[in-house]
């Protein structure tokens, strides 16, 4: 059962605040992926919230796919070939729009409470990573452009191992990365599937639920819920 987090009177969860470090994922939890097709809705229209959702929907799937047909690709190709579909499906076209939603996908915006969390960890001394699908240059790009490259001290990414999340090589990756055993790790996912995932193979996983979303009916459940980054220093215990 998770812990039951009141939104935003949370209290501190004593597992969490045994943690050592922070490990983020990153897209939907640091970077708001909805914002790409929002910057391009003076040409997407009406189709700008279908677009994002579908794109988003598409670009997991076949992450998952790609991993159970053991064909991988980096995550800026799948994200391409998952636009693509999304694209064809609404029936949008337009090769310098593909392009600026592209584009706008490397330049995320972060969500408004991810530096605070951050800047909260820099100041406790606790380490802070991201662990992601994402490829090495998508991260350094989207770190880059949200500004909070000073405040992650390791970017992960699945390409080290060539799957992709939930597999649990993934998540090992912070493992040895950290030197810290899984219960040490605070993992945070805005996916309740990556939470479920993380929480399966030992770390100590927080689902920020942002978008109230009922609960993955996957065989392991996250320690907590929150509503927002803003309620995971006081989980913390910082
Ligand atoms: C990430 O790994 C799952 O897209 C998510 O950043």
């Amino acid at each position: 059962m998770p812990f039951p987090i009141p939104g935003r009177f949370a209290l501190t969860h004593p597992p969490l605040a045994a943690t050592s470090a922070c490990v983020f994922d990153a897209y939907g939890t640091l970077f708001d992926v909805v914002s790409a097709s929002a910057r391009c809705r003076d040409a997407l229209g009406d189709k700008a919230d279908a677009l994002a959702a579908l794109w988003r929907t598409k670009q997991l799937e076949y992450t998952w796919l790609r991993s159970l047909m053991g064909r991988h690709a980096e995550f800026w190709q799948v994200t391409g070939e998952s636009l693509d579909f999304a694209l064809a499906a609404l029936g949008i076209a337009g090769d310098r729009l593909r392009e600026r939603l592209m584009d706008a996908f490397l330049n995320l915006q972060a969500f408004a409470d991810a530096r605070a969390v951050l800047e909260a960890l820099r100041r406790a001394g606790r380490p802070a990573a991201i662990l992601s699908n994402g490829s090495p240059r998508m991260l350094a790009a989207a770190v880059g452009s949200a500004g909070l490259g000073k405040l992650l001290d390791h970017l992960i990414s699945v390409e080290e191992v060539g799957t992709y999340k939930p597999d649990r090589r993934v998540y090992q990756l912070a493992v040895d990365r950290l030197g810290l055993a899984p219960a040490q790790i605070c993992f945070v996912s805005s996916n309740g599937w990556d939470a479920a995932g993380a929480a399966g193979f030992g770390f100590a996983s927080v689902w920020a639920n942002r978008t109230g979303a009922p609960r993955e009916r996957l065989p392991v459940q996250p320690l907590a819920e929150i509503g927002s980054l803003d309620a995971l220093p006081a989980l913390l215990g910082l």
